[in-house]
């Protein structure tokens, strides 16, 4: 953030870690597996832990880790307060905070607000109690006689409406139907309810009073409706695919009520310090992603315009200037996203012309990526992103330069997206392999039970072990990204762009930084050079300038 903003906005937390921070991303089930059942879990992270300090990770995004039936692969909590069994006991997360802490990482986890599992208690009790209970209306049920209750489709394909009669067998509860935006198996909470508020308040401190740093906000823009719930001009098949499809207006998204959540959520928080953070994932224009990161809300929320800019300048130009510009009104920081566990691995997006779209998933019968060209996009997408000011996250398995897995055999499939479609969206499930960390021990060293999802034979090429040694590995690329990022204090600089002759090249001045990022089909010369700080390709300085190739990023002194 500039100076000059900075001077124009008072806010109380200016200095705090998490406007500059590296986040990385685990997801639990995919990342490291201790006790060789084939998932990840807490003590397989405790492992890990030093492997992410010597990456240079300040902070770790934890999904979902509570018990849950997994239909929505964990997205679906059964329990708020505890951890799942398969992942391991509530003192091996306690223990996983306290040894984060004492490396000097911090842990974020994911808060799953919308929706709770419909094995819940809260939701059983729900539907035994009957038609208008006070256990019902911590969710939202309707009555309609004639079909669903309006036209709102799940984003995951079919009707957001499910009858109850089928689930209780009881007369009463024929005509009555419950909303659930996700899965069936993900009943939407009421948030016009005190009591789910009450409720969730009491979830934040458990976990405050733990040590946690800050939580990741699930589908922020989702938890009030409209009132009378009305019928969108869309129906239901356009939401398939899931929730990184544009995002438009919506009786479900984004209404003003949300920010009355944020704010009593904030208070909550400020309880235990501005140090505890809130980060949103709300798919929107940055203009209107702006009011969830005012002072008195969030601290942060993801930029997906930038993750969905894909290799196309002018839309990586946009999605720096739209939300520099828009947080800058309400003095927050951006944040620098490339990834994550919905959408396919930026590898092997860039791997794709940029109009080609990925929503849906890839598989086999898919026209495949150029793998190699791919890879070498995204070494300099990453060597320019980390040069951003801002706070800069990372999706597990990023740093070994990992692709998407475009051949998984569909009947190893999990994603809702592919199931309730009747197999027509593949979904998620690609970027969510396990992650290989010794080429040569079983399954890659993620645990010696067979992964949950099959990891591709042609992934000991990307094992952590043999690019430890490699100084030309992807890794080693992110390791030198993330310190010499930490070292310059770039993330706290500024952006001032500069013309490098051609709109495809992208340059930029950040303090005594320039960042470049070639994403023409030429080589372009960049003048008055001394130092090459660090590059994603091999660049010499020559008589005072660089000559950067096409597809390469580098920091130039
Ligand atoms: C967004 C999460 O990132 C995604 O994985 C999940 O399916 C939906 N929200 C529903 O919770």
């Amino acid at each position: 953030m500039s100076e000059g903003v900075r001077a124009e906005v008072q806010r109380s937390d200016w200095d705090q870690w998490w406007r500059t921070a590296v986040i990385y991303q685990v997801y639990p089930r995919s990342f490291s597996d201790s006790n060789n059942d084939g998932l990840g879990d807490v003590k397989g992270i405790i492992k890990r832990l030093d492997y992410l300090k010597k990456l240079g990770v300040e902070a770790i995004w934890m999904s979902p880790h509570y018990p849950s039936p997994q239909a929505d692969a964990g997205y679906d909590v059964a329990d708020y307060f505890n951890v799942n069994p398969e992942y391991g006991t509530l003192e091996e997360f306690d223990e996983l905070i306290a040894e984060a802490h004492a490396r000097g990482i911090k842990l974020i986890i994911d808060v799953v607000p919308n929706h709770s599992s419909d094995q819940m208690d809260l939701f059983q009790e729900a539907l035994a109690a009957g038609p208008n209970s006070p256990e019902r209306d911590m969710y939202m049920f309707r009555y309609s006689e004639n079909g669903t209750p309006n036209n709102w489709g799940s984003m995951f394909g079919g009707p957001a409406w499910s009858e109850v009669e089928p689930l209780t067998g009881k007369e009463e509860d024929r005509g009555w139907w419950y909303l659930h935006l996700f899965a069936p198996e993900q009943p939407d909470f009421n948030w016009e309810n005190p009591a789910v508020h009450e409720f969730f308040k009491s979830y934040f401190r458990f976990w405050l009073d733990r040590g946690i740093d800050g939580f990741r906000v699930d589908v922020a823009h989702g938890l009030v409706k409209a009132e009378g719930l009305p019928d969108d001009d869309i129906g239901p098949d356009r939401w398939a695919g899931g929730q990184q499809a544009d995002q438009v207006e919506s009786p479900f998204w984004d209404q003003p009520g949300v920010h009355e959540i944020y704010r009593e959520w904030r208070k909550v928080l400020d309880e235990y310090g501005r140090d505890r953070m809130l980060v949103a994932e709300a798919w929107l224009t940055p203009e209107r992603e702006a009011r969830y990161v005012r002072e008195d809300e969030m601290s942060q929320l993801f930029n997906f315009t930038y993750l969905k800019a894909n290799w196309n300048a002018d839309r990586v130009r946009d999605a720096i200037n739209l939300p520099i510009e828009a947080n800058g009104v309400v003095g927050a920081p951006v944040t620098w996203v490339m990834s994550n566990h919905d959408v396919v691995r930026a590898t092997t997006r860039y791997g794709y012309e940029p109009e080609v779209a990925t929503d849906r998933g890839i598989g086999f019968d898919d026209p495949q990526p150029d793998r190699e060209l791919g890879l070498r996009r995204a070494k300099a997408m990453a060597v320019f992103t980390a040069g951003l000011p801002g706070s800069m996250y990372v999706w597990q398995g990023e740093e070994l330069g990992l692709p998407e897995v475009t051949d998984l055999p569909d009947e190893s499939r999990q994603d809702p997206t592919w199931l309730r479609t009747g197999n027509k969206i593949r979904g998620r499930d690609g970027c969510r392999v396990p992650i290989p960390w010794e080429a040569k021990a079983p399954n890659f060293g993620f645990g010696t039970g067979a992964p949950w999802l099959p990891q591709p034979e042609y992934w000991a090429e990307f094992a952590a072990d043999v690019q430890e040694d490699d100084p030309s590995s992807t890794l080693n690329l992110y390791r030198k990204l993330l310190n010499t990022r930490a070292e310059l204090g770039t993330a706290s600089g500024s952006v001032e762009w500069l013309d490098a002759g051609d709109e495809r090249v992208l340059l930029i001045k950040n303090g005594d930084v320039r960042l470049v990022l070639n994403m023409s089909n030429k080589p372009v010369e960049i003048a008055e050079v001394s130092e090459v700080v660090v590059s994603s390709c091999a660049l010499e300085v020559q008589g005072g300038s660089v000559e950067v190739p096409a597809n390469c990023g580098a920091w130039l002194k």
